[in-house]
């Protein structure tokens, strides 16, 4: 029994033997509130409970910090254990046995690894479905040969003839059987000693969406540990110890074309203390290539004061705006590479980048930058204070102050990124999803105002996966939205009006790409009629998919 994974039907059937009540009391002392209970929320400092347990739909959730999940991972977070501890755990709290049949077969990591290549040469074999594409991209052949790029024909869980299991372990496949990656790019992704443990689906088609599909994370798939490009630029790192962080996966693969070596990118997030942790036993001083707007800009300086907390010392290439490194690496492969030549300091950088925005933009920044430089305080206090010194000094800002200032930058950073207000019929959609409803057209992750709600939907469509508790335990990221939205009070009444809202947003986005009148006219009626709440009109949607 030396596996550590656990069955999805032992663990609904933990989930139903339990009172969460009893579980999270064994942590924490639970007071009666209504038809709640309340405390005191473990995971934030507070003096007035904002952690609410319900047990009608047992589930928790804060409403100050915004963590939320089941019995499980309540105890899974307050423990620090991993999911498949957390139910064990659970199981010994509720005194309930762990059945031999609760293990599954372990489908052990090797046979996975071993599937994983398999399935990337089998793509890589239909390598001339994407031929065209990859030469208008200006991928060589030799290139393509290096990432195992390949493409995912229709029918290609049929012809792959591996495990069922082992296709969901790697997220070829739904547990209903759906193809994931069905004719997209495939860029397999490689773990850091060289094994395929996932792989990245790029759309190839007008209207595919979303751009890229990820495989789920796995029991040897850990998206804020893994960076794409290492294995294959891993005995350059060694060798300079040198390390170009950049976002994208074609970023990596252009630099790598032409010639440029060490370049990594996280798996479709931000960067993680986790990356850094790894990186910074390669490089101290990691060079950060990220695209030259805005968005680029502040990515820099976040990923910079990552790096600045673990004690590095990270370096900046800024491109010209519009420039993303895969367009700079195609177009001007000299330019590219005479700035990287001679990256400079972050600080250096953010001074000069600082000072050429329009003033009304410049304070926004400077927090920023401020907080970058936090991150040295405790690794490097005298660096920490030089820093300061300077960003004081080229601001004509008085150092104390903005020394004083740095703890409120911190909560205010802290409280913007948390409440980003999801608009309720967003809220009202997934929790109809939840509750099983069947859609009558395929809806665009694009809609959606609240980036997590686009988010939270495009793994639900794209895993067929409707169970929150599997969801829940299988992306913890969206574990909190979840219970925010399990934890509604919501009519029937409502939810079918909000999802109407829904629906018509869609269609308004179809009349928006449609060039054809009667066809414009045609939506507009349907949404007119959706708009009135008339769900009824639900069949004549399915005419139009
Ligand atoms: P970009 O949208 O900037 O993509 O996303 P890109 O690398 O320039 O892609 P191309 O050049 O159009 O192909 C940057 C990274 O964000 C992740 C991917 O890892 C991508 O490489 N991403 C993006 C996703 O995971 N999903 C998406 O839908 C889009
Ligand atoms: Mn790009």
């Amino acid at each position: 029994m030396g596996s550590s994974r656990v069955s999805r039907s032992f663990v609904q059937e933990l989930l139903s033997q339990i009172d969460i009540v009893d579980i999270i009391s064994h942590y924490l002392t639970l007071k009666q509130s209504g038809r709640n209970f309340v405390a005191l929320c473990p995971f934030h400092p507070e003096k007035t409970p904002s952690f609410v347990v319900s047990p009608e739909k047992q589930i928790f959730k804060c409403f100050g910090c915004g963590v939320g999940g089941n019995a499980i991972t309540f105890v899974q977070q307050y423990e620090n254990l991993s999911f498949f501890e957390a139910v064990k755990r659970v199981a010994e709290i509720a005194g309930v046995e762990l059945p031999r049949e609760a293990f599954e077969e372990d489908s052990s990591a090797v046979q996975i690894e071993e599937a994983g290549l398999q399935a990337a040469k089998y793509f890589h074999s239909h390598l001339s479905r994407v031929e065209n594409y990859l030469s208008q991209r200006g991928v060589s052949r030799e290139t393509a040969e290096k990432f195992l790029i390949g493409y995912a024909p229709p029918g290609y869980l049929r012809d792959l003839k591996l495990k069922s299991e082992t296709l969901v372990q790697l997220g070829l496949k739904s547990s209903k059987g759906k193809e994931f990656f069905r004719e997209r790019l495939i860029i397999p992704i490689f773990n850091h000693s060289g094994k395929v443990v996932a792989f990245a689906g790029r759309a190839l088609k007008e209207g595919q969406e979303p751009k890229y599909i990820n495989s789920p994370e796995s029991s040897l798939f850990k998206k804020n540990s893994t960076l794409y490009g290492f294995y294959q630029s891993k005995e350059f790192i060694l060798k300079e110890r040198k390390a170009v962080i950049v976002e994208g996966y074609f970023d990596v693969i252009s630099l790598y074309q032409a010639g440029i070596y060490g370049a990594v990118a996280p798996m479709g997030t931000s960067l993680t203390e986790n990356h850094v942790k790894f990186l910074r036993r390669y490089t101290s001083s990691p060079v950060l290539l990220f695209d030259g707007d805005s968005a680029g800009r502040k990515a820099t300086i976040r990923s910079a004061g990552l790096f600045y907390s673990f004690g590095c010392e990270p370096l900046v290439v800024q491109l010209p705006d519009g420039e993303d490194p895969d367009s700079m690496a195609r177009k001007s492969p000299e330019v590219l590479r005479e700035l990287l030549s001679s990256p400079v300091p972050f600080l250096e950088w953010a001074v000069k980048t600082v000072k050429s925005l329009p003033s009304v933009e410049q304070p926004e920044l400077l927090k920023q930058v401020a907080l970058a430089v936090a991150g040295l305080k405790e690794v490097n206090p005298f660096l920490f204070k030089e820093y300061l010194s300077r960003l004081s000094a080229e601001f004509g800002i008085d150092e104390a102050w903005l020394r004083s200032q740095l703890p409120r930058f911190r909560k205010r950073e802290e409280v913007s990124l948390q409440e980003e207000p999801i608009p309720v019929y967003e809220k009202a959609f997934l929790r109809a999803l939840l509750d099983g409803l069947e859609l009558p057209i395929d809806v665009s992750p694009n809609i959606f105002v609240s980036q997590k709600v686009s988010k939270l939907y495009s793994i639900i469509s794209q895993t067929g996966e409707r169970d929150a508790t599997a969801l829940q335990s299988l992306y913890p990221e969206v574990s909190p939205l979840i219970s925010d939205v399990l934890f509604m009070e919501i009519s029937e009444e409502e939810l079918r009006r909000y999802v109407c809202r829904v629906l018509a947003k869609e269609l308004e986005r179809r009349v928006r790409r449609t060039s054809d009148i009667s066809e414009k006219v045609e939506l507009k009626k349907l949404i007119f009629e959706l708009k009135k709440g008339n769900l009824e009109i639900v069949e004549q949607l399915q005419t139009i998919n």
